[in-house]
Order: C-alpha cells, then sequence, then structure tokens
C-alpha cells in the first residue's frame, strides 16, 4: 500500500507535516502551547462542534502551493481544513488578536462578570480569554438578557446568563446518551439551552455536559459554592464500575471528596482511555462515589504549572539543585545584612496605613526631612 500523502503547512512561522482533511486547529494542537487557537466551541470528541463561537479565527496569508493567495477573511480554524503549503498567522497575526478581542467583548456583552461567585471560576476558558483578549470595562449600554428559571434537575445547575451557546452540551446530550434530552429553543439573540418541558435529564452519561460546557453555565449541583476549585487538590482515582470506565479525577480537600469529574487534556477536553475510547464517566461515579473508599487513588494529576490550579501544587516538579551551598563548599550562606537595617523605605517607623492615599517617593522624602 502506498504512503499516504502529507501536506506541509506552516503556521505561525512552524512547519509540520499532516494528514489531508486536518483542520488548521487540530494541525496548530500538535504544534502545541500558544500556537493552538483557543476554542470554546469545536471539541474533538463530539461530531459536528465548532464554527459557533468565532474564538478560533486565524488569518490565512497563503492558501496553498498551487493557489498561493490569501484568504481574503479571517477563518474559523476548527472548520477549515489545511492545503498542501498552506501559510497559517495566529499569535503572528495583529488582526487576528484585534478580532479576537471583538468576539470576546461580543461574547461577554450577555455574561456575567460574576467570576468571584461562579463554581466555574479557575478552569473557565471565557475567564482565560477575557483576561488575555478582554477589556477593563463594557461599550454595552442596553439591559443584558434575562430568563426564566429552568430547574434541569437534581444533580445540575443550569444559569442560562452564563450560556455562550456554544452547543457542546447539546451534542453531548444527542451524541453520549440514547435520547435526547436538552436542546436549544428558538434562534438569533433568543436562544436558549433548555429541556423542553423542563423534565429532569435523568440519563446515566448526562453529566458529562458539565465537563463538556466551556463556562459555568452548567455546572454540579453536589459541589456548588463548596469550595474554590484551586483549593481541592486533584488526584487521579478509579474504581470497578458496571456503567463507565470509571477512570476519573477526584477534586480532594484533606481526606474529603468534593467533586469528582472525568480527566482532562491540555485543551481540557474529556482524555481518552488506555483503549482509545473517550473516558466519559457515569452520573453514578461523578454524583454519587464522595468517599475516598469507593475509589483506588491513583496520584496526584499532573496540572498545567501555568493554571490557577497548579498554584501551591508543586506535582512532579523537580527541585532546582542548591548552587550557593555548593560553591561554598557544603557550608550554608550566612545573611550578612537585613534589609530593614540598610533601606531608607523599608524603614520600621512607617506606618503606611497612616498615610493618606498611596505612598509615593514624596511620602519618604518628606519623612527623610524630620
Ligand atoms: S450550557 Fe454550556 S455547553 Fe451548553 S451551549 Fe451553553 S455554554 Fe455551551
Ligand atoms: S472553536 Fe472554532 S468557531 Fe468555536
Amino acid at each position: 500500500m502506498s504512503e499516504q500523502q502529507l501536506f506541509k503547512v506552516t503556521i505561525d512561522n512552524i512547519t509540520i507535516n499532516v494528514a489531508p482533511g486536518t483542520s488548521i486547529l487540530q494541525a496548530a494542537r500538535s504544534i502545541g502551547g500558544d500556537v493552538a487557537p483557543p476554542a470554546m466551541c469545536f471539541y474533538s470528541k463530539l461530531q459536528g462542534s465548532g464554527g459557533k463561537c468565532r474564538t478560533c479565527l486565524v488569518e490565512v496569508s497563503k492558501g496553498s502551493e498551487k493557489d498561493p493567495r490569501p484568504m481574503p477573511k479571517l477563518v474559523a480554524s476548527c472548520r477549515t481544513t489545511v492545503m498542501d503549503g498552506m501559510e497559517v498567522k495566529n499569535i503572528t497575526s495583529n488582526k487576528v488578536n484585534e478580532a479576537r478581542a471583538g468576539v470576546v467583548e461580543f461574547l461577554l456583552i450577555n455574561h456575567p462578570l460574576d467570576c468571584p461567585i461562579c463554581d466555574q471560576a479557575g478552569e473557565c476558558h471565557l475567564q482565560d480569554l477575557g483576561y488575555e483578549h478582554g477589556k477593563a470595562g463594557t461599550r454595552y449600554e442596553f439591559q443584558r438578557r434575562t430568563f426564566q428559571k429552568h430547574d434541569i434537575g437534581p444533580y445540575i445547575q443550569l444559569h442560562m446568563t452564563r450560556c455562550i451557546l456554544c452547543y457542546r452540551c447539546v451534542y453531548t446530550a444527542d451524541q453520549l446518551t440514547n435520547k435526547r434530552e436538552h436542546g436549544v429553543l428558538s434562534r438569533g439573540d433568543h436562544s436558549e439551552i433548555a429541556t423542553y418541558i423542563e423534565k429532569a435529564m435523568d440519563n446515566d452519561f448526562i453529566g458529562n455536559v458539565i465537563d463538556v460546557c466551556p463556562v459555568g453555565a452548567l455546572t454540579d449541583k453536589t459541589f456548588r459554592f463548596k469550595n474554590r476549585v484551586w483549593f481541592t487538590k486533584p488526584v487521579d482515582a478509579h474504581r470497578d464500575c458496571p456503567i463507565c470506565a470509571g477512570k476519573v479525577q477526584l477534586w480532594m480537600r484533606g481526606d474529603e471528596v468534593f467533586r469528582v469529574t472525568a480527566r482532562k487534556d491540555e485543551w481540557g477536553e474529556i482524555k481518552d482511555t488506555a483503549d482509545g475510547k473517550t473516558g466519559w464517566i457515569c452520573n453514578d461515579c461523578r454524583f454519587e462515589k464522595k468517599n475516598v473508599s469507593d475509589w483506588v487513588i491513583e496520584g496526584p494529576s499532573v496540572i498545567n504549572r501555568h493554571s490557577v490550579i497548579a498554584q501551591g501544587h508543586y506535582l512532579g516538579l523537580k527541585q532546582p539543585e542548591e548552587t550557593i551551598v555548593k560553591v561554598m563548599h557544603g557550608q550554608n550562606p550566612r545573611f550578612f545584612m537585613d534589609i530593614h537595617d540598610v533601606s531608607e523605605v523599608n524603614r520600621l517607623g512607617i506606618d503606611l496605613s497612616l498615610i493618606e492615599g498611596p505612598a509615593t517617593s514624596d511620602t519618604f522624602n518628606e519623612l527623610k526631612k524630620d
């Protein structure tokens, strides 16, 4: 059998070879890091996902080897496949950065800035995007959308005001459970996720909609307001589950299991299990098994060190070698001075809380004169 011909594609000046049919987004992910555009609606485990949010826009500066003309508009990288010789700009394009900032502004038009009380804070893709591209204020002057509250059952909390209509949860319900239980009602700025008759979504696998939701629109009622995710410690664990693969991540504090989720990869998508299947987990594992004794703990999960969740958890990090002791032939360094003794600025007698307004150099110059 002849070897499959690969396409050469250059993204942000890095050239790789990928199989025909690969999307620009997937090609960029194979390079990794910042070269991969953000994706709020595409989910590689869900058929038909992508093309809704426009956060993954990129500039195609050369269409292909055969037709090198640039594409006239920015394109959604999750829905555009690579061509041989294509050249793409993501973080190296000013146009893309400006457009992405505009997309974030649009996504935040109706989204409340309630990160301080939202359970998704710390692992919310929109929060990250807002931080990277968002503006300090909004230009929107109209009333934000409000919604009639829907109770979608005992396990899942729906906050429609936070939904960005990415359709991931709809595809999950459609493709993972054996009967579709919710969908998007209405069109345009009237669209909303709802169960048709407010019935409980009691399917065995419906809890996975929480994991795929990129924002805090669908959260776990059993974890709601119990803890901030960066105060918990994620560990990998498994159990012999008759319904799913039973390979999960426990979010613990001390010996208490606060939350159970599926394991996620570096793109925030549910990881595949060893046999190549997506590691969706069942409601029983997710919502009902909150005792350590229910699980076999495998060890601390590896968390991206840039994530706020990694703060305070130094997993898998190697302690750097202590060079001062080495160059001093095994002697510990001694401190020869105390900064308070030698610095004018750090004079102990200055009580900053008694100074009106922020301290400036004048504050210290005034004190120096005394
Ligand atoms: S509820 Fe979440 S997953 Fe569902 S469409 Fe809204 S943002 Fe997407
Ligand atoms: S991830 Fe491509 S349009 Fe949303």
